[in-house]
């Protein structure tokens, strides 16, 4: 190719750091020992994230936002979708308190509000199919009626199984049968108010759920196509998925409907597929497909996203699987995970946070003296692992590689620094005793918890999980007492 003239390269360039300081990040708060949320828009701007996605309006996290002009999607849970569908006034309430004062008094960026999270999901049998396009409904009058419409835009973030391919191919697209009409009126709605389609689309629950899923075609390196449709070559699921959504839009009739992608990622830990290399093998080839401003065969351009996700949740169910607590490209500590460059900063390091206060360098381990074969073993480690964390544990994850002991440490640590390195969180009869020195091994790390967060009367902010094992502690103490 030859030489472009300078202005056409300085305005590609250009153009490349405009579709590249677009990224965005999901910011969960279910962890038990939360970074506070100033600390966390620190790593936001330090990492030039440009948007951030939340899944409801915590008070202190948007106030944290405030001023940042990070471009904030606000999320509605799932639980509040039959009170704001079943009630105009409620829909109001809800913007008044939970947008426009943030927009106001705070100086929040809110941009989108996000109605629902994956509300259609199969799993949930039909829970929230008669009230979602209600509620979205009544959230964007709310918004009209605050003033708010032209600069805060609605949208659904669904899971990719709203919509499926007859053939298998992009083209064969179309809405889940099920739902197909409800989604219909949803697009036209959208379309009618100027707002986006959100998407989450998960390479890895594919492969996660199928064996026998190519594992390459799950990653955007591969050098030869996996599908041809309508002359047009796939080489990664993503791009694949997000077109078989395109093509559902353009049978409908709604072919320019903005697509945001609500979240994508991969997990760290708690699978054999989950792993560090991985999760940087498939970010960054994400990074690196979305820095080309190439797009997808169906939608050429650039591509807005929200990586799944920013830190580490401790606290989130792990129904779906045991992966579920490891999403994020920073521990629950803001330490980064593995090196990953979103174009945004000239470094393939991403910025950790600063000022992380933890608690004291000691663990909680199985006593040398003690006894794999002691009866107190197998009830205190099930009782460790139900309270703590012991999603890195099984085959295939970090701390797989543990032996016995090592297995009955880690989770008499986890449950010990969950409880803030509490005395009694380590008295497992006669089994535990507290070190000075780091059982991390390998890939393996035996964590530290960080400090609470101190509200301004000086309390602790417990997680909630905190406050039920805070309970339920005394009451598993007093019974072994009893033993
Ligand atoms: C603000 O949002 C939260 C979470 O959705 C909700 O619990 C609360 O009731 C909302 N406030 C009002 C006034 O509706
Ligand atoms: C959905 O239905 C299945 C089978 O009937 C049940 O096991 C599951 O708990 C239900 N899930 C929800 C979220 O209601
Ligand atoms: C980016 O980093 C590289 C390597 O550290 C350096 O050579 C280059 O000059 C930097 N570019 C800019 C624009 O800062
Ligand atoms: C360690 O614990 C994991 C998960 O609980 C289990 O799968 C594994 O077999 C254990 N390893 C040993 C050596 O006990
Ligand atoms: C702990 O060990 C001591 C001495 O070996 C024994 O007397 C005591 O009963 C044990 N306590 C429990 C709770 O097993």
């Amino acid at each position: 190719m030859g030489r472009l003239p300078l202005v056409v390269r300085v305005v590609s360039l250009f153009c490349l750091w405009v579709s590249v300081s677009g990224i965005g990040a999901n910011y969960g708060t279910q962890q038990t020992h939360p970074l506070p949320p100033d600390t966390v828009v620190g790593i936001l701007k330090d990492n030039r994230f440009q948007k951030v996605k939340l899944f409801d309006p915590d008070t202190g996290v948007l106030e944290a936002l405030g001023k940042s002009g990070i471009e904030v999607m606000v999320g509605i849970p799932n639980e509040m979708l039959a009170s704001l569908a079943s009630s105009m006034k409620a829909a109001e309430t809800w913007v008044a308190k939970n947008v426009s004062t943030h927009i106001t008094s705070n100086t929040v960026n809110i941009r989108y509000v996000a109605v629902g999270n994956e509300p259609f999901l199969q799993t949930y049998n039909g829970t929230f199919l008669t009230t979602t396009f209600p509620a979205l409904q009544n959230i964007q009058s709310a918004l009209i009626k605050a003033g708010l419409s032209s600069q805060v835009k609605v949208t659904v973030p669904l899971n990719a199984d709203v919509y499926q391919s007859s053939t298998g191919l992009p083209s064969g697209g179309d809405f889940r049968t099920d739902i197909h009409d409800l989604m219909v009126a949803i697009v036209k709605f959208l379309s009618d108010n100027g707002a986006p389609f959100t998407v989450n689309i998960y390479p890895f629950i594919s492969l996660y759920d199928n064996p026998n899923f190519p594992v390459d075609y799950a990653f955007f390196d591969s050098t030869s196509p996996s599908i041809t449709d309508n002359g047009n070559a796939y080489y990664n699921m993503f791009d694949a998925n997000l077109d078989t959504l395109v093509w559902a839009l353009q049978k409908n009739g709604y072919a320019n409907l903005p697509i945001i992608v609500g979240e994508i990622g991969w997990p760290t830990d708690g699978d054999k597929n989950a792993n560090l290399q991985y999760a940087q093998r498939f970010n960054q080839g994400l990074m690196n497909h979305i820095l080309t401003g190439n797009g997808t065969p169906m939608r050429p351009g650039p591509i807005d996203a929200y990586l799944f996700s920013l830190i580490d949740e401790d606290d989130k169910s792990i129904t779906p699987g045991n992966f579920e607590r490891h999403w994020g490209i920073f521990y629950f500590d803001g330490v980064a995970k593995y090196p990953l460059n979103l174009g945004t900063i000239n470094s393939s390091t991403l910025a950790p946070a600063k000022g992380v206060h933890y608690l004291e360098k000691k663990w909680c381990v199985m006593s040398p003296s003690a006894s794999i074969d002691d009866p107190q073993v197998a009830p205190s480690v099930s009782y460790a692992c139900g309270r703590g964390d012991c999603t890195s544990l099984g085959y295939g994850t970090s701390c797989g590689g543990l032996d016995a002991r090592g297995n009955i440490s880690y989770a008499f640590n986890s449950y010990y620094q969950r409880l803030n390195q509490l005395d009694t969180a380590c008295q497992f009869p006669n089994l535990s005793i507290i070190t000075k020195s780091n059982p991390s091994t390998g890939t393996c790390r035996f964590e530290i918890m960080i400090q609470p967060i101190l509200s301004s009367g000086g309390k602790v902010r417990l997680g909630s999980l905190q406050k039920r094992v805070n309970m339920i502690v005394f009451v598993f103490l007093t019974f072994l007492t009893f033993q």
